[in-house]
């Protein structure tokens, strides 16, 4: 048997690009690809890019710039080493890409993944391949599933993408561009893979999307199913023990996604609902469709479904023509609506998209002073909510052995790591702590049931109620 190549893949961005990377690396080791850690002694260099601001995409030019110096070394000792860029980058830059950074062999965009072993093949006898478009038919169900060994090592909790692509067009947002109109997987394709998981050890699914709940894939009875309904069916696979989802977007809310956070016990009461911003103008500049007002309404459906539900969210601030009040319309919302935590960027104009065009900028010294007034109000939240756990009894489905030893270290049903001193055994079991501190944020606590207490079979046991109550 020939020698397996190495390749190494670096992922920026997004959910889906990690997802994304995973089923490269499963569809070139068909190819005879195994992953290695390091660049540097790679057959096979992939960089799965994001364009989602400006800094994210300047990334890839400076990690080129180190990867040509590894690229000449190889080639000095006799070795080929080839570079491919992937990702948001690829798709939105194509040809520039070659341009900036010769380095560059293939440049392959996400609707062409699968075409990916064709396109080295067709670099190794050109010199250089470009693929950054292709029929929106061919986008899914043409990658290679991972194997038992791959599922395995990857551990108990895995993402499954159900939608991809976004047709909102929000005027800041690139997504739109380069990951195409929406499209939404059947279900018999989900719950294969959704099988394929749980028999290899997976517990824990998160179902990704750019647009996770304007899900619509062909159901089982031949009409579109809803993300609420997808949902449902998954719960009543064996071995799965948790569910979520993301990205959902305020506007595609509809009752079966409520009934089912209601309903399922398997989903987790934690919600990423970016909103953005809390001031009416900004919204409608932005094409949210949807105000301030609708938004407290989704989340206040949410909380009478289910009252331990907790929210995270995006922020964008400095978005062109934003004054000081909308910017307090925003502070307002996060102290109303009480987040367990969320992401804040500065505004970043991105070529092609609307906004980039529009005149009335925020200064630089406003942008960064909002950031940190925001920063500083959803981290006091995030504290809030992190210490509101201590003293509680939660759930915690345990992932892996934690840096310190004799810790294992597992998330709560808000994605808090909490950790424990116990056997390695209870990976993969959901089993209840209690809380005693929390350092940064780390919950640490003690298993309320000691292990010699506890039924063999716990592992599919379902999962005791959770006990915490959301503070902040
Ligand atoms: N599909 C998701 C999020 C996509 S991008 C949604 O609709 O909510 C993730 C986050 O990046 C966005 O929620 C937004 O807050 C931020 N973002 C997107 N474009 C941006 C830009 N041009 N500048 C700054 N932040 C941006
Ligand atoms: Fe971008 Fe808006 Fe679509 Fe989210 S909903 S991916 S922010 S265009
Ligand atoms: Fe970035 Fe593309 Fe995801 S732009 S955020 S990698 S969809």
């Amino acid at each position: 048997m020939s020698q397996p190549r190495k390749l190494h893949i670096k992922s920026y961005g997004c959910q889906m690009n990690v997802y994304d990377a995973q089923r490269m690396v499963d569809t070139l080791a068909g190819e005879g690809f195994v992953e290695t850690a390091s660049a540097d002694d790679a057959d096979l260099v992939i960089l799965n890019t994001c364009h989602i601001r400006e800094k994210a995409s300047e990334k890839v030019y400076s990690e080129l710039g180190r990867l040509r110096v590894a690229k000449d070394e190889a080639a000095r000792d006799g070795r080929v080493m080839n570079i491919v860029v992937a990702g948001c980058v690829a798709q939105a830059e194509g040809h520039e890409i070659i341009r900036r950074a010769p380095v560059v062999d293939v440049v392959v965009g996400p609707q062409s993944y699968h075409h990916l072993p064709q396109l080295l093949a067709e670099a190794k006898a050109n010199g250089r391949a470009l693929e950054t478009e292709f029929p929106v038919e061919d986008k899914f169900g043409f990658l290679a599933p991972p194997s038992p060994q791959a599922i395995r090592a990857r551990g108990i909790s895995s993402f499954v993408t159900v939608q991809e692509g976004c047709d909102k067009f929000c005027t800041f947002c690139v997504v739109p561009y380069t990951r195409g109109a929406e499209v939404s997987r059947p279900v018999a394709k989900i719950v294969d893979d959704v099988k394929r998981l749980a028999d290899n050890g997976v517990r824990e699914i998160t179902l990704i999307g750019q647009n996770v709940n304007a899900y619509h894939g062909e159901g089982p009875d031949g009409r579109p199913w809803p993300l609420g309904s997808l949902l449902r069916h998954l719960a009543k696979i064996p071995g799965i023990v948790r569910l979520r989802y993301s990205t959902s977007h305020p506007r595609d809310v509809d009752d079966t996604l409520i009934e089912a956070h209601r309903d399922l016990k398997e989903l987790m009461p934690f919600v990423h609902l970016p909103v953005q911003s809390g001031s009416d103008r900004v919204l409608a500049a932005m094409n949210r469709k949807h105000t301030a007002d609708d938004y407290r309404r989704v989340i206040d459906r949410f909380r009478d479904a289910r009252q331990d539900i907790a929210f995270s969210s995006d922020f964008i601030v400095g978005f062109p023509a934003e004054r000081e009040e909308d910017f307090c319309a925003t502070l307002a919302l996060v102290r109303q609506i009480g987040y367990a935590g969320a992401y804040s960027f500065k505004y970043s104009p991105r070529p092609g998209t609307p906004a980039a065009d529009m005149r009335e900028t925020v200064s630089a010294e406003e942008m960064d002073e909002r950031l940190v007034r925001l920063q500083e109000l959803i981290d006091s939240q995030q504290s809030a909510f992190n210490r509101a756990a201590i003293g509680l009894t939660v759930d915690v489905l345990f992932e892996r052995p934690a840096r310190n030893p004799g810790q294992i270290v597992g998330r709560t049903a808000y994605l808090q790591p909490a950790h424990v001193f116990a056997s390695p055994d209870i990976i993969g079991e959901v089993l209840p702590v209690t809380i005693e501190s929390l350092e940064r944020y780390s919950l640490l606590g003690t298993l309320a049931t000691p292990l010699h207490m506890r039924p063999a079979s716990s592992a599919h046991s379902p999962m005791t109620p959770l006990q915490t109550t959301v503070g902040a």
